[in-house]
């Protein structure tokens, strides 16, 4: 057995995405610039650019951007809550990006067609097999299913036990790339064979060499194990707040300073459960952006997953791509000795 068995396991993923290997990078909010995307898709993986709280003309720029440095297909990433949701559709539409990836929530109604009117395909995060179900019925063209170990907003259950009861029920009907946790070939190719279409990861990607997140950033991650990364806590029990793992430092703390005070503005009735809701989020992309473009790596937000401990060095895509692809290649010819 030889790369040829990777290929066909990958063969799906990369037939519905249209790249050479199924490995997505998963938009990070503020990372996931045109640098990394372009770079992740001229390796031949599949970039997605993170929409996040841009306007619809900054993301127009972003994709141009991406554009002039790629010629290979990428994807946009689109937070459901975003208030201008529509707006950055149509201008997905108009740059006719082929792949749009739904995340922050179940699509609101009216997405799910004004997506799929513009002839693109929609990937969404299924959080549990029941919504995996009704997201496929919804028409939906694949899924991404996260674990907690992911970086970033995550839900409450680990990816391996996601991928025993999803993959069995849904791979025959939909491409299913797996996420969360993954920093090894060697798992890459256990999922693939459990029939996921792909995978998703983040974490190993984000201190690539191509990408722009400060020096700042970049090292704590090479200093950061697996234990370091944790997730946040919900401190009131009448604001639920989506958790979100990160590097502990300052941040964190203040994270906790920030939900009690929105929380007194929910008591007080200044603020409706919507508005509270989405201050935390503004507090995240805000957090996160100091931490990432400005290089505060204390008070700003340092989202990471638990496979920060296997990100060591500054390294081109192309490299994480391919030691990943010989790991899983490894793997497989293990299985077949
Ligand atoms: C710094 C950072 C920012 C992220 N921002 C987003 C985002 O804006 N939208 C999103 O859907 N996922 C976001 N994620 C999740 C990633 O897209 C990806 O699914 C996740 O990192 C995969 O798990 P891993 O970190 O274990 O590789 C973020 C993750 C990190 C580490």
């Amino acid at each position: 057995m030889t790369n040829a068995k990777l290929t066909s396991l990958m063969a799906r993923g990369t037939e519905f995405l249209g790249c050479d290997v199924a490995i997505m990078c998963g938009a990070m909010s503020w990372v996931s610039e045109r640098n990394l995307v372009a770079a992740i898709s001229n390796a031949g993986g599949f970039g997605v650019i993170a929409c996040g709280a841009m306007t619809p003309e900054l993301l127009d720029k972003e994709i141009l951007g991406t554009k002039a440095l790629t010629n290979k297909p990428f994807g946009v990433n689109l937070i459901t809550m975003h208030p201008q949701l529509f707006d950055l559709i149509e201008v997905c539409a108009r740059h006719e990006v082929g792949h749009v990836v739904l995340a922050g929530g179940l699509p609101p109604k009216g997405s799910i067609d004004a997506i799929k009117a513009m002839g693109a395909k929609l990937i969404c995060f299924a959080p549990a097999l029941s919504l995996a179900k009704k997201l496929t019925r919804s028409g939906v063209d694949a899924l991404v299913i996260e674990g907690m170990e992911a970086g970033g907003h995550i839900g409450p259950v680990s990816t391996s036990v996601l991928a025993q009861e999803i993959l069995p029920e849904m791979a025959a009907q939909l491409p299913v790339f797996v996420a969360g946790g993954i920093g090894r070939g060697e798992l890459i190719a256990g999922y693939l064979e459990m029939g996921a279409a792909g995978v998703q990861l983040g974490t190993r990607f984000a201190c690539a060499a191509e990408s722009i997140a400060h020096p700042n950033f970049k090292k704590s991650f090479f200093r950061a194990s697996a234990r370091d990364a944790i997730s946040s806590v919900q401190i009131d029990p009448r604001l639920p707040v989506i958790p979100v793992r990160a590097l502990k430092n300052e941040g964190t703390e203040a994270f906790t300073a920030k939900q009690r005070e929105v929380a007194n503005l929910l008591d007080s009735g200044v603020v409706d459960m919507g508005e509270a809701q989405l201050q935390i989020e503004h507090y995240w992309a805000g957090a996160l952006r100091r931490a990432v473009i400005d290089g505060d790596v204390e008070g700003g937000s340092l989202m990471a997953g638990q496979s920060v401990g296997m990100v060591t060095k500054e390294e081109p895509v192309a490299d994480i791509i391919a030691q990943l692809m010989a790991e899983a290649v490894v793997a497989l010819e293990r299985r077949s000795a």
